[in-house]
């Protein structure tokens, strides 16, 4: 990313909101929200502002950081950029609060959420049973990002993002009772939290913490995937009389929490959410793509939070769509692409699974997109990942290969969710992804092209390779 640009249209109103009060600013992919939640960050750090104090800006990936040279050291040392995940750790530890092998890892989650749904089965029988390992641990995680911690909160809650709500009555008691189970298997060996604990932790440290913050200003960038509990830890976070600014497009919440910002304590005492529809980023073909995506069955929804994109002006190519002899003829063509182009550009593989995104690239010299991703500049380059690795980042082209039915939506997905809820979720996924592409975007196929893509009335061209 480039040195910060001059804000333009309602750009500075949103960096100059008051610094006393909390916002809220949604805008659909390439609105310049990550650029806004840094001139914000700069002006409220900067000396001469008023109400001026240290800044936090939370972030999904360390992108934003290397924004950080391009400010003025006066305000650069009052900015800290890190995860929610650093900033809770760190908050704890401070607190005396945080052991570290204390953290449950994913696969230590799975088996104690496995053993509690082992125990139920034993007890209950009903649908409800009969779903998914994966399933049970989203549900949990929920409840934890929710807050709730009594069965009665869980039975009265209207299950948001999950379009198959579970019933209420005994379903959900059974599920309690999993909670429960999960979390004494979980204590038993050895762990007291998991990560999506660690937020109902935070809060509730924070909320019994009198002593100083250290932030006056905090500044949440992608915050459509926070859980309601890290949002109201950041809230509490915050210093007497500073802000809370929270940036975030629900089109692309692709840990499916489908969770808005109005059930996470944000106050705004009757003031307006800002919004923002104008893409910067893609050119009108790479957005018309998206828009349609936004517009299909999957994604479609009456959510008010959701913004429509609309289409930029700026023109370039039609995307590609290459419908290949096999896997080896897209892994070919993706190669001769990305190779070629990369001199040139910033180029990114991006597959559903880093699997096979790393089987495309092959011995290309790449970059992997891990959120510690060290270094962030302009210079051309292949960068490879998962489609959800790329949230927040941008590149001149964007190869996606591998957007067969059998790939996206991904298998496990379709076992652990309704299909409705699985393509949604999926749709979100391949949403991020198309729009990181600037003006060129490659997509593949070899078998059947997924459902997920919305129909090509005219959207892209098509070739066949070889
Ligand atoms: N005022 C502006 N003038 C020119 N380009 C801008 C401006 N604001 C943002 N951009 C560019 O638009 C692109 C998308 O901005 P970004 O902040 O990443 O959007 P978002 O976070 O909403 O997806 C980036 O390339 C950014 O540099
Ligand atoms: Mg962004």
């Amino acid at each position: 990313m480039s040195p910060l640009p001059q804000p333009k249209g309602k750009q500075p109103k949103v960096i100059h909101l008051s610094s006393d009060q909390h916002h809220v600013v949604l805008g659909t992919a390439g609105t310049g929200k990550s650029t806004m939640a840094m001139m914000r960050a700069l002006h409220l750090a900067r000396p001469s502002t008023a109400n001026n104090g240290p800044v936090l800006v939370v972030t999904f990936n360390n992108a934003l950081v290397t924004y950080l040279k391009y400010l003025e050291p006066a305000a650069q040392s009052k900015i800290t950029i890190e995860t929610y995940a650093k900033f809770a750790r760190g908050y704890l530890n401070s607190k005396g609060h945080m052991e570290w092998g204390r953290i449950a890892k994913p696969e230590q989650v799975s088996d104690a959420v496995a053993k509690a749904v082992q125990s139920a089965r034993r007890r209950y029988r009903g649908s409800v049973l009969d779903r998914d390992l994966d399933w049970f641990i989203d549900e949990l995680h929920w409840i934890s990002g929710m807050g709730f911690t009594t069965e009665d909160a869980y039975q009265l809650a209207d299950r948001v993002g999950r379009h198959t709500p579970l019933q209420k009555g005994l379903p959900r008691k059974v599920i309690w009772e999993i909670r429960d189970a999960y979390r004494k298997f979980r204590d038993e060996a050895g762990f007291w939290y998991d990560w999506y604990d660690l937020a109902a932790v935070t809060r509730g440290v924070f909320e019994r913490d009198s002593g100083d913050r250290k932030y006056l200003h905090i500044i949440i960038d992608e915050g459509q995937d926070l859980s309601p509990e890290a949002i109201r830890s950041l809230t509490l976070a915050v210093a007497p009389g500073g802000s809370l600014t929270f940036f975030g497009d629900y089109h692309q919440a692709i840990y499916g929490q489908g969770l808005s910002w109005r059930s996470a304590g944000i106050n705004l005492n009757g003031r307006p959410t800002e919004k923002f529809v104008d893409n910067l980023r893609n050119t009108a073909e790479i957005a018309r793509v998206a828009i349609a995506l936004a517009q299909s069955t999957y994604m479609k929804s009456g959510d008010i939070d959701l913004v429509e994109p609309v289409q930029p002006i700026v023109g370039g190519v039609k995307p590609t769509l290459a419908r290949c002899v096999d896997g080896d003829g897209q892994i070919d063509l993706v190669r001769r692409f990305a190779s070629d182009r990369s001199k040139v550009e910033k180029v990114a593989i991006l597959a559903r699974t880093w699997e096979s995104a790393r089987r495309v690239a092959g011995p290309l010299p790449y970059r992997r997109l891990d959120a510690d991703l060290a270094k962030w500049d302009d210079e051309p380059g292949l960068y490879v990942g998962a489609y959800h690795s790329a949230k927040g980042l941008e590149f001149a082209s964007v190869c996606m290969p591998f957007l067969d039915e059998s790939h996206v939506p991904h298998p496990e997905v379709l076992a652990a969710y309704v299909e409705d809820e699985a393509c949604a979720r999926e749709a979100r996924l391949l949403y991020v992804s198309i729009t990181r592409a600037r003006s060129t975007l490659l997509m593949t196929y070899s078998g059947t092209l997924t459902r997920l893509l919305p129909d090509n009335t005219d959207l892209w061209d098509e070739m066949v390779w070889p």
